[in-house]
């Protein structure tokens, strides 16, 4: 085979076949395909697009570019998720122990990765003793015994996707369907799991501007998932503003914390309820999406699925008393309230660059190299379709400098107050087989 026909043939808008494209990732993962034909090859298929078929193959031959991680150990069905990026996104650290709690085991690698705030595991990291190095061993059985874990990434998974995703991303490539779907579900396969919810995220801060994308992009998922024998099922959700209303590390595990207390904020606790009945029905816990949304309210009312956080933070070394007294959690030196400019109803709240003004107080990285601090960020006492009044504060600034009229700045240039605004929906769809 030629890379160069290869490239011809998808340029010309036709169908690759398997063997084409097992082909292409491995010899580009072992450099017999330099990043020239490479990325010839993704501006076509960026231009022509791939069916679900050749989106499968791609994947699958990712899958198989590198280590697969073996859960075989774990009793029961293990269900992984994943966000499609997000701002204040603090839904894995509420839906790991709520889903646990009735039952369905959760085997969870996490990464740090950059961000505008830490990833999961920097966020579970800000309790106090909390470790995520476990053998194997342990991790295994602490899933069989607790049904639930949390390790940091091992293994070499997917080397394909981690080259092509570099390239993509200085060749225009990134913006397409089949190649996220593709890139996305390599990774969620190779750690293992036997099913995989997914929460596609729409909106001006996420990769997916228009429901109609984030839907095809969930299609996508949908069908590469039931290929490769892995029960997938996908949530589109709006990303127009930060979900909840913390943003920050210490600040978003304390509203972890209440949410699973039945005390969180309205929008994150709907999508944390709606993700987890998919993983629970996944998860063989249920039968139907209710009766797996009541089991969860239940164990929320009931407190199990508080009992459950303590119980898997206790196992991982860290400090359970968090969860009753937050106090525990660190605190930043200065908290400043921004306030509104007018009266109105919020209209807009930008929520990448409120994640960004986050990350400038220095809750996340810029370069892998950055320590965050734990205790700083944003806490939102408005959103979009709310009343505010001159003068009212719509957030605090956590911030452990005394000058933040940087970020004043960035924030005040990203909220909008009009005479008239709506609270978006929230759940803009659901996707399975
Ligand atoms: N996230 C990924 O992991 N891959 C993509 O291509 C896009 C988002
Ligand atoms: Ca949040």
């Amino acid at each position: 085979m030629r890379a160069v026909d290869i490239i011809e043939k998808k340029r010309n808008g036709l169908e690759l076949t398997d063997e084409e494209i097992k082909w292409i990732i491995d010899n580009y993962t072992n450099d017999s395909i330099p990043d020239y034909q490479m990325s010839a090859l993704l501006m076509a298929i960026y231009f022509q697009g791939m069916n679900k078929h050749e989106a499968a193959t791609m994947t699958k031959a990712m899958v198989e570019s590198g280590d697969q991680i073996d859960l075989s150990d774990i009793e029961g069905i293990k269900v992984d998720k994943h966000s499609t990026g997000g701002v204040g996104d603090t839904t894995t650290i509420i839906l790991a122990p709520l889903v646990a709690s009735v039952g369905a085991p959760i085997a969870k690698m996490s990464g740090r990765g950059l961000g505008h705030t830490g990833g999961t595991l920097d966020k579970l990291e800000a309790i106090p003793g909390f470790h995520i190095e476990l053998t194997s061993d342990e991790f295994i059985d602490a899933v069989n015994k607790h049904k639930i874990a949390v390790i940091g990434q091992t293994g070499n998974l997917t080397p394909a996707d981690k080259r092509i995703y570099a390239l993509r991303d200085v060749t225009g490539t990134v913006n397409s369907i089949p190649l996220i779907a593709s890139s996305i579900m390599s990774k969620k396969i190779a750690a293992g799991s036997d099913a995989i919810v997914l929460d596609v995220k729409v909106g001006s801060g996420a990769f997916m501007k228009t429901v109609e994308d984030a839907n095809r992009l969930g299609q996508t998922m949908v069908e590469i998932g039931e290929k490769v024998g892995r029960r997938t099922m996908v949530v589109v959700s709006d990303m127009s503003q930060p979900l909840g209303r913390a943003i920050g590390n210490a600040l978003e595990v304390k509203e972890a914390i209440e949410t699973l207390r039945g005390e969180g904020p309205e929008d994150l606790t709907e999508l944390v309820l709606t993700l987890g009945s998919q993983m629970v029905v996944l998860g063989g816990k249920a039968e139907t999406l209710d009766e797996a949304r009541s089991l969860l309210e239940e164990a929320i009312q009931s407190g199990k699925a508080l009992d459950k956080l303590k119980e898997f933070l206790t196992t991982q070394g860290g400090d359970a008393n968090v969860v009753d007294d937050p106090s525990l959690l660190a605190q930043a030196k200065y908290q400043i309230e921004l306030p509104a400019q007018r009266s109105g109803k919020i209209s807009e709240m930008q929520a990448e660059k409120i994640g960004i003004a986050s990350m400038l107080l220095g809750a996340g990285r810029a370069s892998k190299e950055d320590e965050i601090d734990m205790a700083v960020g944003i806490v939102l006492n408005k959103k979009i379709g709310d009343d505010v009044k001159e003068g009212e504060s719509i957030l605090t600034i956590h911030s452990n400098r005394e000058d933040v009229s940087d970020v004043v700045e960035l924030l005040q240039e990203n909220i909008t107050i009009a005479d008239e605004a709506s609270e978006p929906k929230l759940i803009l769809n659901t996707i399975t087989k």
